[in-house]
């Protein structure tokens, strides 16, 4: 039997519309899921959605909608933008599905027959939008060390994982598997957690708090804490309970992918969790880094939230895929920029792939009535064919290894390594000197060896950029013929057909000449939703410039049109905890929403002039339009709206 390869996603909140950090990961996923399969591996590739937990129950009340009314509205969004990218997930869970119910609760279940569970009061602070308690000495500056924000005291009887007692068994698993925590500074980072005492987690809530939840099966005055569900989705869709051997032959191969943010859930929590009823934990955990967009943090306050279907409308999926993976070591913090994208677009997809292809098939057209020569013999073979040919053998066992490694930057560069190289080789080869000097049998020679590589190459992006792979196959003529699409194919150089007729198709990406209009404005965000920042970068909040020094012409600012505005109106945005809507007099009356709401009353601001950038693309805020951004500040005692000293008049532009 093939060996397994299981690789899971987060589970994503439903609180949200997806954004291009939740594409990141279930892009990685899909890369490594294909590249499996191709390799002969039995592959299970799971993503889904976590629904349950006050996060949902919040945003569904602010819609006025029932939380599972809510969630089936938003998982298609998550579905439909997975299809649209081309995803090849195996299963796609939903928490709310009795199959996973049932499995949580047996859990639970196990746990307390194991007495390693029991109710205890407690009294600890608790982070409301994370959903966490914290002790003491784990706040930074008095709040949450992982959002930044304000705690609370909560005392409640609820029940516990006996957590703790897995503690010293847990960082002597972490130090004998050096490969279980990748990478090693995320692996660093638990073993220095782990040197603290582990203290036992609270796994319920009670339903007068929330009740939006798998109830606890032992008392129905409790849902289970939202975390102990979700982690749960990845043996229930593995088959646990249900179909054993599935699930041994899947989990012992087992790599769940995730953002820096939700390590320790998944690295101490899960683990225990598995312990505790008799399970091994996962094989590995791969936790990557964060996206910025153009050097900020992202967040819809800001209005720079990259929304995947505006990208792919502007420069189609494949070409999304190819960037999240290629411009940022797995494992890294990343930053998005419309410049950076198209500047790999035209050099490395547009220039370097697509020219070998189109100038290959324009010398075929012209040379060999665009049929691929039968395979050259030994002996028509000089250095340079050879040297071609192991480069792509070298080619395909490195990525192999870096595969195995989710180092998917290095895979691709060793790739465009050998893209480069076959470039060079049509210039050092030269088929129009071998054409006009009719130098027939090496000219067929070259032109096999140009093809086979463009076939090794088709085979190696195609994981990547399945789109793209396939046009290639199509183009050079061999799209039905399956078995030379695979991983296992490269083994051999010279599997491509002679007499193969190939078809000159449009370029695969055609160059960039002009900045869309995507890159002039904001990103593009379609969430109608309030800004939820959470991660531990709100400290580092603050613009970056876009150039490499940080700084910025007179012109760009220029572009900014910032102008006084004296506030007539303000009501708080109904449904909403952090909008308040503005109607002000900037030269002309016009409404603006600002998420100040926690720190302004509406009848405070009445009256004062305010500065706002007056030229920002409209954007709806819970349904309600703002045209315009007022300006603030914010720090560790809230936010601060900007006011003028004197009056000044409403519409003078600010410099
Ligand atoms: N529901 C939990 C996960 C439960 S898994 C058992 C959750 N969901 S989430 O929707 O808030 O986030 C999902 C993932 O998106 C996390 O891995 C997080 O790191 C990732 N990202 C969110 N914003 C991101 C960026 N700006 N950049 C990269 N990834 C980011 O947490």
């Amino acid at each position: 039997m093939s060996e397994t390869f299981y690789v899971t996603t987060p589970i994503y909140y439903v609180n949200d519309v997806p954004h291009i950090g939740h594409l990141y990961t279930t892009v990685a996923a899909d890369v490594i899921s294909r590249y499996m399969r191709s390799a002969g591996k039995k592959v299970m590739f799971l993503t889904g959605t976590d629904e349950h937990g006050q996060k949902v129950e919040q945003a569904a009340m602010e819609r006025g909608l029932a939380p599972k009314d809510h969630c089936d509205e938003m998982v298609v969004r998550f579905q439909e933008l997975w299809r649209r990218f081309a995803i090849s997930n195996d299963d796609f869970i939903r928490t709310t599905e009795p199959r996973h119910t049932a499995i949580v609760q047996k859990f639970m279940e196990i746990l307390k027959e194991h007495g390693d569970i029991y109710t205890s009061t407690y009294s600890g602070l608790y982070c409301v939008p994370d959903e966490r308690f914290w002790t003491e000495k784990d706040l930074v500056d008095g709040n949450c060390p992982d959002c930044g924000r304000e705690v609370v005291r909560i005392d409640e009887s609820n029940y516990f994982f006996r957590m703790g007692n897995y503690h010293e068994w847990l960082r002597k698993h972490i130090e004998d598997n050096p490969g279980f925590i990748r990478p090693k500074t995320r692996r660093n980072e638990i073993l220095g957690f782990l040197k603290k005492p582990l203290a036992d987690l609270c796994v319920s809530r009670p339903k007068e708090r929330l009740h939006w939840g798998v109830e606890i099966p032992f008392d129905s005055d409790y849902v289970t804490y939202v975390w102990f569900d979700a982690l749960i989705n990845y043996v229930t869709a593995s088959g646990y309970g249900v179909d054993d051997e599935k699930f041994r032959s899947f989990w012992e191969n087992s790599t769940h992918l995730i953002g820096k943010d939700i390590l320790t859930t998944h690295t101490v929590y899960w683990p225990t969790m598995l312990k505790g009823i008799g399970l091994p934990p996962p094989k590995r955990v791969f936790a990557h880094g964060w996206w910025t967009v153009e050097g900020q943090k992202m967040s819809k306050s800001i209005g720079n939230v990259v929304e995947p279907n505006l990208l792919a409308d502007e420069y189609g999926h494949d070409a999304i895929r190819y960037f999240l993976l290629r411009e940022v070591p797995f494992g890294l913090d990343g930053d998005f920029s419309h410049s950076a994208l198209i500047g790999r677009i035209n050099s490395d997809l547009a220039n370097d792939l697509g020219n070998l292809l189109q100038r290959s098939l324009g010398m075929l057209d012209k040379y060999r009535e665009g049929e691929i020569p039968e395979k050259p013999a030994d002996a028509d073979l000089g250095d340079a064919e050879k040297a071609l040919s192991e480069h792509a053998a070298g080619t395909a066992s490195a990525i192999a290894g870096y595969m195995d490694d989710l180092a998917f930057d290095r895979a691709l560069k060793s790739i465009w390594g050998f893209i480069g190289n076959a470039n060079k080789y049509i210039d050092s080869a030269a088929p129009w000197t071998l054409f006009k000097d009719n130098a027939q049998q090496k000219l067929d020679a070259v032109m096999y060896t140009l093809f086979e590589a463009i076939r090794h190459t088709a085979v190696m992006i195609s994981p990547y950029m399945p789109e793209t792979g396939h046009k290639m196959f199509r183009q050079i003529g061999i799209v039905k013929m399956k078995e030379l699409h695979t991983v296992t194919s490269l083994d051999e150089w010279g599997a491509l057909p002679g007499g193969t007729k190939t078809f000159r198709g449009p370029a695969l990406f055609p160059r960039i000449e002009t900045v869309p209009e995507i890159a002039k404005t904001a990103s593009g965000t379609s969430s109608e939703n309030e800004e939820k920042p959470k991660s531990s970068e709100k400290k580092k909040k603050g613009a970056k410039g876009k150039g490499k020094d940080n700084m910025i012409s007179i012109e760009d600012f220029a572009n900014v049109e910032m102008v006084a505005a004296r506030v007539l109106e303000a009501e708080k945005v109904p449904k909403s905890k952090k909008l308040i809507r503005l109607i002000v007099n900037a030269g002309e009356e016009r409404q603006l929403v600002a998420g100040i709401a926690e720190n302004y009353e509406p009848k405070d601001l009445v009256g004062k002039t305010i500065a706002i950038v007056a030229n920002l693309k409209p954007a709806k805020l819970m349904g309600v339009e703002s045209r315009g951004m007022l300006l603030a500040a914010e720090d560790d005692s809230g936010i601060h709206v900007l006011t003028f000293e004197k009056d000044v008049k409403p519409g003078t532009r600010i410099k």
